[in-house]
This record gives structure tokens, C-alpha cells and sequence, in this order.
């Protein structure tokens, strides 16, 4: 399988009132064709800062180093060296994103139909009128919503949350990218459509060759759609390697800690992590866990760890690896 998108040492940094922060610190991902990744951490460890990246959407005044290729035809591009003209080509032609709250890709005051076809043809401005709607009916129902025809025609309100999220996944990938990134796509849903949707993410992969980044703060939900897992923290990667081994096997603190307050893979009692994720801005020397980490030794405090390898393509930052 060849690497679709690749990063390496990517690095977000925004100014705050006291200081520059990296909420993005030092990552360094691949992603295979056909392959899923599963994004892992707790609300505020870079999850989204670092889609956003990968979109080209930071907010202003962000500093970026460390490089991201997309890999998606014969010349890879690298993606933080490209002008806003060229995102405009890359941003839903080569690389979409979906979002938990399905309002905020859909226009409420649009037809679902009409929303697709703008955005086939942005992508695609010399197709005939009657083959972009051809495009966008054929997306609806590849994202599996029963009668495209009708609901075409109908406005987002008019939607159930769970085919809302579905259009949007349609509309995320009528443009035909090669890589989805979806955020926390179905934490807003009950189970059974959570499942559903989570199907049809696994689905649209395999039938499409995408490489499918997927975010979520659940555990349950990585070991559903990802083949491997990353867990993030603090801005940094701090575990990554096959699903199985990182939800089974995990090394570092951090993962076991997530694995036995995680109310979908844990029968029995739930043990939260204690304490909280430090502020961007009072980072601690060396590893970032070590206020929360029971296992902590006096070597956790005089330098960030690196990344150990601490199995078959399985590595975790973290001094007892
Ligand atoms: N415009 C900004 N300026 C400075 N810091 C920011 C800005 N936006 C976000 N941050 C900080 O960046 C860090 C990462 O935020 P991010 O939204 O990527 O986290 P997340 O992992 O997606 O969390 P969640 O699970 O809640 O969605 C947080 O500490 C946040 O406070
Ligand atoms: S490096 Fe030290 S503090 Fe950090 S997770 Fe490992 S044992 Fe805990
Ligand atoms: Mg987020």
C-alpha cells in the first residue's frame, strides 16, 4: 500500500496574550490507501487543530513548520507550502473533511441536491448541468439515502440527524477526494445510528480506496472503523501503532488510562484519569503526563521522551518503554 498523505515533524503554533502555543506539536502520521487511521485524545490535546492544518483552514496569525505530502496522483504536493489558489483545488478535490455537527458543512437554506452539485462544480466547472446533478444523485446514494431523487429536493431541516450526517458525508465526497478526515462525526448520534454511520464510513473506505483519518475522544469508537490507532496528547503524539495492539496492549500511561475510563471497551467499574490536560501555555518539562501519571520516575521531568518503539510498528513516548 502506498502512503496517500504523510506528515512529518508538523507543527502548529498560535499566538495567545501569554505567548505562543503549539497545539500541534512535532507530528509525524501516515496514512495508506484504503487505509483508516484512528485520532485519539481528550478535548483540547490538537485533534482538530491538526485537521484544520491538514485543510489549510488554520486561523490567522497560525505558524506552521515540519511538512504534510499528499501523495494523491503522480506529483505529490506538499501541503503547507500551497497558496490559498491551490487549497481551493486541494480543499474537497483531494481532501474533505467532516464534522460532528452536520450544520456546519450544510447551508440550512439550501436544497441538499443543489448543495452537492456547487460543490461537484467547483471542482469541476466544464461538466454538463444534467451530468453534475447525475454526480449528485449518485453520491446520495452511495451514502446510502434511500429515494437520492426526493431528498434531493428536500433542505437540511428536513433531514433526520442521522441522514443529515449522511448528506454531508455525500457532500463531502461528491468531489471525489482520496482522503476524508471526519471529526468526531458521530458523537452527537444515538448507538444504533452512530453504528450505522460508522458502517457506512467503513464502507465508503474500503469501496473508494480512501484514506480515512477519524477523530474521536472514544476508544469504542477507534475499535470500530480503525485498522491503526494514534493517541494524542498535550499536541504530540504519545502512542501509535495497530489498533489491536494499542486497545489490547497499550505502553504508554496515558492509553491504558483512556482504555480503563472508557465506558465502551470497559465492563465494570470506570476509572478516570485523574487531574487534567495541561494549559497549552504551562507545559511541563518533560513529559507532558507526568502530573497525572502514577508511574512517573524522577528521568520524566528532564526531557520530553521520544517516541520508542515498543512492539511491531508500535512506538509510545514514554520513559518505560
Ligand atoms: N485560535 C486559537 N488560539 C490559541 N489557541 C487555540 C485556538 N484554537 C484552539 N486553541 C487551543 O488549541 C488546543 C487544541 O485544540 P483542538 O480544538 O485542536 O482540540 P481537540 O483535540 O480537537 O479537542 P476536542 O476533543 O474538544 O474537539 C486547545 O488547547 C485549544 O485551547
Ligand atoms: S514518561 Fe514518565 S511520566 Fe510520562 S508517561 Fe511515562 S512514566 Fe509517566
Ligand atoms: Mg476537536
Amino acid at each position: 500500500m502506498s502512503d496517500l498523505l504523510e506528515t512529518r515533524g508538523l507543527t502548529v503554533e498560535l499566538p495567545t496574550p501569554s505567548g505562543w502555543v503549539r497545539p500541534v506539536n512535532d507530528v509525524s502520521l501516515r496514512i495508506a490507501e484504503g487505509e483508516s487511521l484512528g485520532l485519539v485524545g481528550e478535548s483540547g490535546s490538537g485533534k482538530t487543530m491538526l485537521s484544520l492544518a491538514l485543510m489549510g483552514l488554520l486561523p490567522p496569525g497560525a505558524r506552521v513548520s515540519g511538512e504534510a505530502t499528499l501523495a494523491a496522483d503522480a506529483s505529490p504536493r506538499k501541503l503547507m507550502a500551497l497558496s490559498e489558489r491551490e487549497w481551493r483545488d486541494v480543499r474537497g478535490g483531494e481532501i474533505a473533511m467532516i464534522f460532528q455537527e452536520p450544520m456546519t458543512s450544510l447551508n440550512p437554506v439550501m436544497r441538499i441536491g443543489a448543495q452537492i452539485e456547487e460543490a461537484i462544480r467547483a471542482h469541476q466547472p466544464k461538466l454538463a448541468v444534467s451530468e453534475v446533478k447525475r454526480k449528485a444523485i449518485d453520491a446520495l446514494r452511495r451514502a446510502a439515502i434511500p429515494e437520492p431523487e426526493s431528498r434531493a429536493q428536500q433542505f437540511p431541516h428536513q433531514l433526520s440527524g442521522g441522514l443529515r450526517q449522511r448528506a454531508m458525508i455525500a457532500m463531502a465526497l461528491a468531489a471525489g477526494p482520496r482522503v476524508l478526515i471526519a471529526d468526531e462525526p458521530t458523537t452527537a448520534l444515538d448507538v444504533t445510528v452512530q453504528k450505522q454511520i460508522l458502517h457506512l464510513l467503513d464502507r465508503l473506505r474500503r469501496e473508494l480506496k480512501l484514506g480515512l483519518l477519524f477523530i474521536t475522544h472514544d476508544l469504542g469508537v477507534v475499535a470500530q472503523v480503525a485498522e491503526r490507532v494514534a493517541v494524542m496528547y498535550a499536541g504530540r503524539i504519545i502512542e501509535e501503532g495497530p489498533a489491536r495492539d494499542v486497545l489490547t496492549k497499550p505502553k504508554h500511561p496515558y492509553t491504558q488510562g483512556l482504555l480503563k475510563a472508557s465506558p465502551t471497551l470497559r465492563r465494570g467499574a470506570l476509572t478516570p484519569i485523574p487531574g487534567v490536560v495541561p494549559q497549552l501555555t504551562a507545559l511541563p518539562p518533560g513529559c507532558a503526563f507526568e502530573p497525572r501519571c502514577e508511574l512517573r520516575r524522577s528521568d520524566c521531568v528532564t526531557e520530553v521522551p521520544a517516541l520508542r518503539a515498543a512492539g511491531e510498528n508500535h512506538k509510545a513516548r514514554c520513559v518505560l518503554v
